[in-house]
């Protein structure tokens, strides 16, 4: 195990009726909101109206930046950090997925810097401060409420990176599992394979005695491959959102991933493809992740054999290791297919024409990856075997 420190101010305020708390959380950071949300799924469940009474109990001056988009834009960063500068804005508040988290934290930081907020996210300027926000949580899938790292697109130049820093901690996060009742089902779905990719990502590493992380990830993955069919026969189901709400959030807020680093070069590489195709983020990474883990399962077998043993019940009888590894591999796939989860880059319509185009995008930092560094015919060879 590394050594490390762990730090995460961010308040999670979790459960029913739990909104109630904006009027208690937001008057410590002054009354000039403005308020960030999506393509218009909080007015159709309600939840805008709530918050705008709630908002008026405390007698804040609302200001709103609506259209986030799924991937959100840089160019929609930019509207909200010109209404920060012009109006004077003491806070934010992000009501949405992680979509509308992740833009708000560009613009909260955004709205510090005087140059363009994109010189942040491709790290040409350091961010030095950022206005306080906090989140409503609608869908469980990215950890964004309670974790300081954003992805943010440039549609024109068809790239999407991620970003972080410790000034773009959520001051809190409400998250009540009955505002994620109207998540449909596909984005349930991709919601799940995130949550699941995320402890994917922290697993494979090369740091020696990490017992206790190993079993909690390995909880996390067990709980969510327990939940995730009732859930989906019962999507308004408080005890089984609340199961899959609390999951999101735990496989990555820094909990189960101290002391050592993962790997994140699967989230590299489908960043590339939904900057290119504009695909949802556990779309594709249920495509690419069984084959990243085919691609390097010769890294470490033993870690996927243990993988495969503690999560997939495989029975390792008269199996080598890497054909233990081999077989919680096809579980996961068979998993992921169970519950509706893409499997192919063709179920998005995505051909092999635009392979070198991303593989140059998934490149532009330099080969990447902690378990295995990829380089550009690495993630080819993903991708082709993806298609
Ligand atoms: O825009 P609205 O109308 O709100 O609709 C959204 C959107 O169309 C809808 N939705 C959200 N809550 C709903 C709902 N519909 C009905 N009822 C509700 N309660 O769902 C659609 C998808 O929303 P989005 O926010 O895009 O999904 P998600 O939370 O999966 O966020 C995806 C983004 O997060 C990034 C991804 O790359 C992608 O850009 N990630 C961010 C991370 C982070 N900050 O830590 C880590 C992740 O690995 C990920 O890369
Ligand atoms: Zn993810």
């Amino acid at each position: 195990m590394e050594n490390f420190t762990y730090w995460n101010p961010t308040k999670l305020i979790f459960g029913k009726g739990q909104l109630e708390n904006l009027t208690v959380e937001i008057p410590k950071y002054g009354k000039r909101v403005l308020l960030v949300y999506g393509g218009g799924s909080i007015k159709k469940s309600g939840l805008y109206e709530k918050t705008i009474q709630y908002l008026n109990q405390i007698d804040a001056e609302v200001f709103e930046l609506s259209g986030v988009e799924p991937n959100p834009r840089i160019t929609t960063v930019r509207k909200g950090v010109d209404i920060c500068k012009r109006e004077g804005v003491d806070f934010l508040l992000a009501v949405g997925g992680g979509s509308v988290i992740d833009c708000t934290k560009a613009i909260a930081a955004g709205a510090k810097y005087d140059g363009d907020a994109w010189d942040l996210i491709t790290k040409k300027a350091k961010i030095t401060d950022a206005l306080p926000f906090g989140t409503v949580l609608t869908l469980a899938a990215t950890g964004s409420e309670m974790n300081a790292g954003s992805v943010i697109t440039n549609w024109e130049t068809q790239e999407k990176y991620g970003w972080g820093s410790p000034y773009v901690f959520p001051k809190f996060s409400i998250l009540d599992p009955v505002n994620t009742f109207t998540v449909p089902r596909d984005q349930t779905i991709y919601g799940i394979v995130d949550m699941m990719s995320h402890v994917f990502e922290h697993y494979f590493h090369h740091e020696e005695n990490t017992l206790l992380q190993d079993r909690m990830c390995e909880s996390l993955l067990v709980t969510v491959m327990e939940t995730a069919p009732k859930l989906l026969n019962d999507l308004e189901s408080y005890e089984h959102r609340a199961t899959i709400l609390y999951n999101g959030t735990m496989a990555l807020n820094g909990m189960v991933s101290m002391g050592y680093q993962g790997d994140w070069a699967t989230h590299n590489i489908e960043h590339a493809v939904s900057a290119v195709y504009d695909i949802p983020h556990g779309g594709g990474l249920a495509i690419l992740f069984p084959n990243w883990m085919k691609h390097t399962l010769h890294v470490k077998p033993e870690r996927f054999a243990q993988l495969a043993q503690r999560v997939f019940e495989i029975d390792p009888i008269g199996k080598t290791v890497e054909e233990i590894g081999l077989a919680g591999i096809d579980k996961l796939r068979q998993f992921w297919n169970s519950i509706g989860a893409p499997s192919r880059l063709a179920d998005y319509q995505i051909d092999d024409s635009k392979l070198e185009v991303m593989a140059d995008k998934a490149m532009i930092y330099g080969e990447f990856g902690r378990f295995k560094k990829l380089n550009k015919e690495d993630v080819l060879t993903i991708y082709r075997n993806s298609l």
